[in-house]
């Protein structure tokens, strides 16, 4: 099994949705894929999901209580109605309402957090899943670590603004350089296609747009810590977003057929 996390500095670039959409994508080719909400303080996989897609009665614990209880992870993976797609969901009331809980999700707590999630490996190793996708929370939290360390593969999150770049530069160097063994892969999210926009776009703005691609890829290649980034990939932005699964719902939307060539590409290098 491949365990791949999508990160990010900044919140609100794109992780959820790209994560659901490239984990539907992958059972939709046959894969057995774990789809973990990992974002513990703010989950939102759950809006993803069109209405009734659960498998009734499964998944009734959630991924919070078994990261800080004695629940198994057999009752915190829940199966969907679509294929080899299972889900595991984060409960923030849970959080929010028991304080106790909230410490020991938040502060360090010298690696249990991390043995639990090494525990629920090796359960979907047991069970042939072939993919685990982490959807992660953003930035530089203990959690978001334990998650990065778990991961064979990091997906690093951007958007084509200027203000990603600083952001960047910290992961490097605070974040990615601690961790040993991984793979990182970029990812540009959100690119504007002029022929998605119904108006003549500014000049000047397009020439920003590029500009700071360029100086997100620079800073991704050339960063100080020496940290080698793979193939980058680009998926574009779509108008008029909502919160679905365009791979199963959109099948021919030009964010789908981005999803598809990231998707035969990991398959690709997965079956190096
Ligand atoms: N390629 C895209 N085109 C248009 N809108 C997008 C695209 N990717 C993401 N979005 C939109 O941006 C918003 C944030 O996306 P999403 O929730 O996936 O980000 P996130 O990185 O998971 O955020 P958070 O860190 O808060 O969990 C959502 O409204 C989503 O629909
Ligand atoms: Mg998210």
């Amino acid at each position: 099994m491949e365990t791949i996390a999508f990160h990010s500095y900044r919140g609100g670039v794109g992780k959820t949705l790209l994560s659901v959409n490239t984990a539907v994508r992958l059972a939709s080719l046959n894969k057995k894929v774990c789809l973990m909400d990992f974002d513990l303080r703010a989950p939102s996989l759950q809006s993803y999901l069109p209405p009734n897609s659960l498998v009734e009665g499964s998944g009734k614990k959630s991924l919070t209580e078994f990261l800080v209880g004695n629940v198994e992870p057999k009752d915190v993976i829940a199966p969907t109605n679509t294929a080899n797609f299972h889900c595991v969901f984060s409960d923030v009331e849970i959080l929010q309402k028991q304080a106790k809980i909230r410490t020991k999700l938040t502060q360090h707590g010298e690696g249990r957090i991390l043995a639990k999630l090494f525990e629920f490996i090796r359960y979907c190793n047991s069970q042939d899943y072939d993919f685990l996708i982490v959807d992660c929370m953003p930035g530089i939290t203990f959690r978001s670590l334990d998650a990065l360390v778990v991961s064979d593969k990091i997906m690093i999150v951007t958007r084509p603004v200027k203000s990603e770049i600083n952001g960047l530069s910290l992961l490097m160097s605070e974040c990615y350089s601690k961790l040993e063994g991984a793979n990182f892969f970029a990812i540009m999210n959100q690119i504007e296609h002029q022929q998605d926009i119904a108006f003549e776009p500014n000049s000047q703005d397009v020439r920003v747009a590029e500009e700071n691609i360029q100086a997100i890829w620079d800073s991704l290649e050339n960063n100080s810590s020496s940290i080698k980034i793979n193939p980058i990939y680009s998926f574009r932005r779509i108008p008029f977003v909502t919160e679905r699964i365009y791979v199963l719902e959109e099948k021919e939307h030009p964010f789908s057929k981005d999803i598809e060539k990231f998707c035969d590409n990991l398959l690709e290098l997965k079956n190096e």
